[in-house]
C-alpha cells in the first residue's frame, strides 16, 4: 500500500500563507523524480476553498480538521459533510485529541461523525491515543483497544477509513515513542481491525506526534506504518518535503 502523509495545519496561517504553502508543496511534488506517497493537506475551514483551488486536479488531496454529524440545520459555527464535499474535501480528521480535550468530544459523537462522513463520501481519519499517565500505568494498549471499540461504527469498508495513532504526550512536545512502542500499538490496531472484518489489516494505520524531518524516515520504515499525521512540521516547506520524501512506499 502507498503510504499517506497528512499535514494537519491546525489553527495556523493566513489565506496568503495557505495558498503559498500549498503551491510550494505542489511544485516540489510535480518536480519529484521518485514515486511519492499520498499527500493530504488539512487547512482550517476558511482556507479549504483556497487550498482546493491551488491543488485542483493534482495528486495532493485536501481534508478538513473536523465535521458535524448532522446533514444540515441550526448548528451555529459547525460545518457538515455535504458542505466539506461541496468545497472539494475528500478527507476529514475525526476525534483528534485536541477536539476531545477542548471541545469535550465523546466516543458517541465521534462515531456519529465517522458514520456521517462515510455516508456522505468523505474519508475519516480516526485519531486515537493514550495520555502520559495511561502509558505510565501500563494501560496504553487497553485504552487504544477501547477507543477502537467505542469510536468505530459497526460496519465500514477498508478503503473508507484510516486510523491515526497519536499519543497525547507526543503531540507538540518533541517526545516520540520508540519504534517498539509504535509497532506494539500499530500491531494491536491491525489485529483488532482484522478480527472485526475481512481485510481489516488493510485499513491504513498512521502515526502522529512530534514527527520531524529528522525522525520521519525511521518511523516510516516500521512494518505496520502506512503513513504519518504531521502537525507543526507540515507548516514548514523544507521539513514537510523531507518527510514526504522519507516515505518508503
Ligand atoms: P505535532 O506534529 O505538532 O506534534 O502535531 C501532531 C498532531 O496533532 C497532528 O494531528
Amino acid at each position: 500500500m502507498q503510504q499517506y502523509i497528512i499535514g494537519n495545519w491546525k489553527m495556523n496561517g493566513t489565506k496568503v500563507e495557505a495558498k503559498k504553502l500549498a503551491a510550494s508543496f505542489l511544485k516540489r511534488i510535480q518536480e519529484a523524480t521518485r514515486p511519492l506517497p499520498h499527500v493530504i493537506l488539512c487547512p482550517s475551514y476558511p482556507y479549504l476553498s483556497t487550498v482546493v483551488e491551488v491543488l485542483k486536479g493534482t495528486v495532493i488531496q485536501v481534508g478538513a480538521q473536523d465535521v458535524h454529524p448532522e446533514k444540515a440545520g441550526s448548528f451555529t459555527g459547525d460545518v457538515s459533510v455535504t458542505q466539506l464535499v461541496d468545497v472539494g474535501c475528500m478527507y476529514v480528521l475525526v476525534g483528534h485529541s485536541e477536539r476531545r480535550r477542548h471541545h469535550f468530544e465523546t466516543s458517541h459523537l465521534i462515531r456519529r461523525k465517522i458514520e456521517a462522513s462515510i455516508q456522505g463520501g468523505l474519508r475519516p481519519v480516526l485519531c486515537i491515543g493514550e495520555t502520559a499517565e495511561e502509558r505510565k500505568s501500563g494501560k496504553a494498549l487497553h485504552i487504544i483497544a477501547n477507543q477502537l471499540l467505542s469510536d468505530l461504527p459497526e460496519t465500514f469498508n477498508t478503503h473508507q477509513i484510516m486510523i491515526a495513532y497519536e499519543p497525547l504526550w507526543a503531540i507538540g512536545t518533541g517526545e516520540v515513542p520508540t519504534g517498539e512502542q509504535i509497532e506494539e500499538v500499530m500491531g494491536l490496531i491491525k489485529h483488532e481491525l482484522a478480527s472485526r472484518m475481512g481485510g481489516g489489516a488493510l485499513v491504513p494505520t498512521l502515526y502522529g506526534g512530534s514527527v520531524t524531518a529528522q525522525n520521519a524516515a525511521a518511523i516510516l520504515e516500521l512494518a505496520h506504518i502506512d503513513g504519518l499525521l504531521v502537525g507543526g512540521a507540515s507548516l514548514k516547506l523544507e521539513d514537510f518535503w523531507q518527510i514526504i520524501n522519507a516515505s518508503t512506499r
